[in-house]
């Protein structure tokens, strides 16, 4: 089965979504998602989007906050440009209907995140990306030229190497002309021909054993570009959240949010003691991947699982009208914020790296342009600041909807495409064959790949990771597509660049901390 558009988009978080209502005015849209349209990584942000709204801020701190979180190793030129951005797409986003908090004058009620040296975030109470999200769900379900396929899989992009020659206008010598799709309710493949294709396909905290993230993030994205030889980046750097609530048995952890320590929650021990202070002058509200490595230091040394996170002394009330959210939470499992320290914990939480794209979101395969997690634009460096994701997936899908409408006119979809050739048809009829490979991936990038690395277990990871790739790529060639073996197979190609990458970075900077190097090569 063949299906031909303007537009495919993978993906229906933030990025997703925003580039999908631009482009629509201009053209037919078919966005796919592998389970509902509201559940992404969007939908799970809780603390806000930062811009610069109001003065003392400016956008030079702004600037300035962002590359220091990122130990500079951020596209300065990047930073300005989406820093100054902001504002104009904050706009559009009310516009199309987001409420962001406000305080009784009627101003924006900002809040404050680890590594901003102001108040700049803009916030939804403690569910900003839920928000962002229905506002745009039900703009996209309404638009006449939006096509939304649920329960669709993208299994490859499609593209064709023209072996060494570059394309026309392009530093390029791949195309891209749509993707392989699997529906996950007929299982059936269906091709998808589009002239321009979007990834925003988020990230992959699925790695890990503990994320915050929802199990559909599976690193899709950067396997299918990796896979068709694209280029991908900066993969060393990935987020630990420092606080997300010990629970054990919830899948994906749940987080608290950073806003709650910008209110003036304080990390502290199991002594009651502030963990911050020995450790950066900052203190609770250090960028995150000093804080991070701050606690998991702190849980190594003592052989404890959690560390607190102190809100006792705050104001109710201020504490009710900001978190209503994490305060049910916690009260469900039996924590009551007011009397009680929250137990925490680091969590995977985001994947600073990812597909290579240059000012317009454009990636390095012709007609594919990538935005959000799945991106590596320069933005964050070898660390993100607070806040700025859902800023940079939006200030890039706009540029990504300009750049590709000024396009769009010399391209024609392809003809002669092939339909999707299954190899294998064989039914993987032992699930526990991909389960357990699932969860040995995680333990060996929680145990080997973690906040903290070494030569050693890097080595050690890509030993084992290698005898499990190896398993898989067989049983994926014998067996019929399922969305499991394709997400087991993305997390396995996924983490092998994570482990190359911090092989290659021979320097502790920004999330990116070896035992055997831990100076910077650069300053
Ligand atoms: C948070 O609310 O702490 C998460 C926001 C982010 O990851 O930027």
């Amino acid at each position: 089965m063949e299906k031909k558009v303007d537009f495919l988009v993978i993906g229906t978080g933030l990025g997703g979504l925003s580039f999908a209502l631009k482009v629509a005015e201009y053209g037919k849209v078919c966005i796919i998602t592998k389970t509902k349209l509201e559940e992404t990584n969007t939908s799970y942000a809780q603390g806000g989007i930062a811009a610069v709204t109001y003065a003392p801020d400016n956008y030079e701190k702004h600037v300035q906050d962002t590359l220091i979180a990122g130990d500079g190793l951020n596209n300065e030129e990047v930073v300005r440009m989406v820093v100054s951005e902001a504002p104009s797409q904050i706009e559009t986003l009310i516009n199309w209907g987001t409420q962001f908090d406000r305080e009784a004058t009627g101003k924006y009620d900002l809040a404050k995140e680890g590594g901003h040296s102001e108040h700049r975030i803009l916030h939804h109470k403690d569910q900003t990306g839920a928000e962002i999200q229905r506002a745009l769900s039900e703009r996209a379900r309404n638009h006449k030229n939006i096509e939304i396929l649920e329960n669709h899989f993208a299994v490859e992009i499609i593209t064709q190497h023209h072996l060494g020659r570059l394309v026309k206008r392009y530093n390029t010598d791949i195309e891209c002309f749509g993707a392989y799709v699997l529906d996950l309710k007929t299982g059936k493949t269906i091709k998808i021909l589009s002239k321009i294709t979007l990834l925003a396909t988020g990230g992959a905290g699925n790695l890990y054993q503990t994320t915050t993230n929802p199990n559909i993030a599976t690193g899709d994205g950067v396997a299918m570009v990796y896979r068709a030889k694209g280029i991908i980046s900066d993969m060393e750097f990935v987020q630990f959240h420092p606080t997300s609530l010990y629970n054990p048995t919830d899948k994906p952890s749940f987080l608290i949010t950073e806003a709650m320590r910008g209110f003036g929650g304080i990390l502290k021990n199991q002594n009651g003691n502030d963990l911050m202070q020995k450790y950066d002058p900052r203190g609770s509200l250090a960028p995150r991947d000093i804080v991070a490595r701050a606690i998991d230091n702190e849980m190594k040394i003592t052989g404890h699982e959690f560390v607190y996170l102190d809100c006792r002394h705050l104001d109710q009330k201020g504490l009710i009208a900001h978190f209503p959210f994490i305060i049910e939470k916690c009260k469900k499992i039996g924590i009551d914020v007011f009397t009680e320290m929250i137990p925490v914990v680091p969590a995977a939480h985001f994947m600073c790296g990812g597909i290579l794209t240059d000012k317009n979101g454009k990636s390095w395969i012709n007609k594919l342009y990538a935005v959000g997690e799945t991106a590596c634009t320069g933005l964050h460096g070898a660390n993100r600041l607070a806040s700025n994701s859902l800023l940079e997936a939006i200030v890039y899908a706009e540029r990504a909807a300009r750049h590709s409408l000024s396009i769009i006119d010399e391209i024609s979809i392809q003809e002669g495409v092939p339909e999707w050739n299954e190899e294998g048809t064989a039914h993987p009829e032992e699930m526990i064959l991909i389960t357990q490979n699932y969860k040995e991936v995680q333990q060996i990038m929680t145990n080997y790949v973690g906040i903290v690395r070494s030569e050693l277990r890097l080595e050690r990871a890509a030993r084992r990771l290698e005898i499990i790739f190896q398993e898989t790529e067989e049983l994926y060639k014998k067996s019929s597509l399922s969305k499991e073996l394709c997400e087991l197979r993305n997390l396995i190609h996924v983490g092998y660049l994570v482990i190359k990458s911090a092989q290659a970075r021979k320097e502790s900077c920004g999330l990116h901390f070896m035992l055997d190097h831990p100076g910077r090569i650069r300053k």
